[in-house]
């Protein structure tokens, strides 16, 4: 049995201020203007064009977090913020918070999404701000370097020699499933402003001559094909069980007999309480998608079934269901 939350538990998650503070501190790059050098309140706010008093306790807070240092009058970036949090930085990951402060105005409306069951967007951020969304997914290919090496190791090739990516962002998967088998061809499905990206990371590869791209939007644009194998990985949660069930049946008909498609998600356990953290990542698509959610394996395989495939397994737990037409 798992612990119950301890009063301590409860207000170290209610109270969000450092979640706030690092944010700000993220939008109004405080860390960049202190690259590489030791700066006082007075020229970190002549630099950036703020308040000094108001940026000072800003800057103590940031200290107390352990992500900047303050010696006499001078402030310093910690090793952590000079390598992360440095808009020059190889390895910068502010793209990733700049989301999180992007969408605050829209977890202000919780409460009022969880009174009336609508949420207070129309569309998700990679529609409404393509240029942020391709930042998170470069981010997020980076940081996550390897995981599609290792999705297109674990999964079975069996011969095939096209496979389409549907939802493929910056293309991390269909590039690794195509350096690890050198048979196969690729197609990326994505919304066009999206594949800007895609087509750099591509290049980047060297794989331009493999991957082929197709802008739309996969629930209104016919795809291409026979494809031999089909991946959705990590879009089932932009939109409701009902328009799932429909992707998957128009994936089902691209495919070749015997041709399969594989999910691969962040799926929730059958009485939806845990993982814990994607039943957090459910309640941040309820108030930043019109009607997404997250789903358990049950609910795909369900849909997987309805659309004709013969063969529907689990290929991992919580992970990764494959059908095979
Ligand atoms: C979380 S990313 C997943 C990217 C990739 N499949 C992966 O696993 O790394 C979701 C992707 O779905 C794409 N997407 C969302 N809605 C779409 C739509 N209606 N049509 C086409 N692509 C869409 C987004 O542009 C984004 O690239």
């Amino acid at each position: 049995m798992t612990r119950e939350s301890s009063l301590a538990d409860i207000f170290q998650i209610g109270y969000y201020w450092e979640t706030k503070i690092l944010l700000t501190a993220v939008k109004l790059d405080l860390f960049t203007a202190l690259k590489g050098r030791s700066l006082t309140v007075i020229e970190v706010a002549d630099a950036r064009k703020l308040n000094p008093r108001a940026l000072e306790l800003v800057m103590n807070a940031l200290v107390a977090m352990r992500v900047l240092t303050k010696e006499e009058k001078l402030f310093t970036n910690t090793q952590v913020a000079e390598r992360h949090l440095v808009q020059s930085s190889p390895e910068y990951v502010g793209h990733l918070l700049l989301l999180h402060d992007a969408e605050w105005s829209h977890w202000g409306k919780l409460e009022q999404t969880v009174k009336t069951g609508r949420s207070p967007v129309t569309q998700h951020v990679f529609e409404t701000n393509p240029e942020l969304g391709a930042h998170v997914l470069t981010v997020l290919d980076r940081i996550g370097q390897g995981s599609g090496q290792g999705l297109a190791k674990r999964v079975p090739i069996h011969g095939a020699g096209r496979i389409l990516d549907v939802g493929g962002g910056a293309g991390t998967n269909a590039i690794a499933f195509c350096q690890e088998n050198p048979e196969l061809s690729a197609t990326v499905f994505d919304l066009p402003q999206t594949l800007c990206v895609t087509q750099q990371h591509i290049e980047r590869a060297g794989l331009g001559d493999r991957i082929h791209l197709q802008g739309g939007n996969f629930h209104v644009d016919p795809f291409e094909g026979p494809y031999d194998l089909a991946l959705m990985s990590d879009i089932l949660h932009y939109q409701d069980g009902k328009t799932n069930a429909a992707l998957v049946k128009k994936v089902y008909d691209c495919l070749h007999e015997g041709g399969r498609l594989i999910i691969k998600d962040r799926f929730l356990d059958p009485a939806k309480t845990s993982p814990a953290w994607t039943t957090a990542f459910a309640v941040h698509i309820l108030v930043n998608t019109e009607c997404g959610e997250c789903f358990t394996i049950q609910e795909s395989c369900q849909w997987m079934d309805q659309a004709g495939f013969r063969v529907v397994e689990e290929l991992e737990p919580r992970a990764m269901i494959q059908g095979t037409k």
